[in-house]
């Protein structure tokens, strides 16, 4: 018989489900029973891969390349990495310090096993995106959640690093732009939590994954800034790659030998066709596109944000990255799943449940994600509006 979970002690019972999957299968199933569902719930890019990181994947699959790679990636798709670093950001990066993993999950995996020891604390956000506190679970440590609200720009403060650290805490996880709030830590805050943590001798993590999809003139990587710190990125939302599975990493220089020993046992190596065809994301016909693409998002939440607060929402003045507006929902409900529940079964509207992001006033918010055309987003609104007012 082999051991049983213990109910008492077992990390992994503190692994909650997405409920936002349960919403995704119920506006399926509804979908084949013939209703339009509106999808304002989901995490992704409605626009397919970019024509050309298509053909790059179909070349590379015509011509065999279709072996493990090395742990760290491709020569060649590090190096687009340290010139795009070099162009964005004016940081040298060397090609070592980059690895390419199995999207950011396969990252933020690894950066958990080389970061993290059982009983350690890591300071987060409350609300964020939940993985990263099931990843610190997984490790048996603790994640110390500091709560963030509208006021603050959902981002943490410097007085609550100082307030929420403990004895044991060793690190402290951002997410800039975040998800679920699409809001991001300016560059002094940034500057100030890279300092905080350093003068601690505590490890920083910044999740970069929705860089590039950000509609604010300034929104500095946290190596400009600190080259102590851990970067997690990805080729899944503004390169629109979601299902290629492929992201990367950047480590310190010391971290680098270690890391490389932990991919090859974790995974071996991220997928040798996605980051052959993830070449092509860095010609200027690819880029081109992507631009387009984070101008038809902007417009999006411009309509959105304006059309929830005139129904009632409160909500962020400024979403300033990412595809999601993380709304209040007090005045019409203090039940958010029951909210998500109802507007989708008897409005077809799908919607993600605060509850979903953390506890801090959780059932009080949901997630609208603006990843689906205009037509649908006013569609939705017209039955939200229908249903609330
Ligand atoms: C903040 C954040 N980090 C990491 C991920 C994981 O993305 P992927 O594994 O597709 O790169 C997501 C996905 O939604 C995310 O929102």
């Amino acid at each position: 018989m082999p051991r049983q979970i213990n109910e008492d002690t077992d990390p992994l019972l503190k692994i909650n489900p997405f409920r936002v999957m349960t919403v995704m299968a119920r506006a399926q199933e509804l979908e084949s029973q013939g209703l339009r569902i509106v999808h304002m719930e989901v995490g992704e890019p409605d626009f397919s891969t970019a024509a050309p990181i298509i053909e790059a994947g179909k070349r590379a699959l015509d011509a065999g390349l279709t072996h493990y790679t090395p742990a760290g990636g491709i020569t060649e798709l590090r190096d687009c990495l340290v010139a795009y670093y070099a162009e964005q950001y004016g940081v040298e990066v060397n090609r070592e310090r980059i690895l390419i993993t199995p999207g950011a999950s396969g990252g933020l995996g690894l950066l958990a096993n080389l970061l993290i020891r059982a009983g350690d604390g890591i300071l987060l956000s409350d609300p964020a995106y939940p993985c990263v506190r099931n990843f610190i679970h997984m490790m048996s440590a603790h994640p110390q959640l500091i709560p963030v609200g509208l006021s603050q720009n959902f981002q943490p403060t410097l007085q609550q690093l100082e307030q929420y650290c403990q004895s044991n805490t060793s690190g402290l996880w951002l997410a800039s732009p975040s998800n679920p709030t699409g809001t991001i830590l300016e560059r002094a805050e940034l500057k100030a939590a890279s300092d905080w943590a350093g003068d601690r001798e505590k490890h920083l993590l910044v999740d970069e994954i929705y860089h590039g999809l950000h509609y604010v003139d300034d929104l500095p990587s946290v190596l400009e800034l600190d080259q102590s710190a851990f970067v997690v990125n990805s080729f899944s939302k503004y390169f629109g790659m979601t299902g290629w599975r492929l992201g990367w990493i950047v480590v310190p220089e010391e971290y680098v030998a270690t890391a490389n020993i932990l991919a090859q046992n974790l995974y071996i190596s991220a997928s040798s066709i996605a980051q052959h065809a993830a070449l092509a994301a860095f010609q200027p016909e690819t880029r081109a596109i992507f631009e387009e693409r984070r101008l038809a998002f902007r417009r999006r939440r411009d309509f959105l944000a304006q059309a929830l607060k005139d129904i009632g929402f409160s909500l962020s003045d400024n979403i300033q990255g990412a595809f999601y507006v993380y709304v209040d929902i007090s005045r019409f409900s203090d039940d958010c799943e029951k909210f998500c529940h109802e507007l989708l079964e008897q409005h077809g509207v799908a919607l993600t449940p605060g509850t979903d992001f953390g506890d801090f006033e959780s059932s009080r918010h949901v997630r609208i994600a603006f990843t689906t055309d205009m037509e649908s987003l006013q569609l939705g609104i017209e039955r939200l509006r229908a249903a609330l007012l």
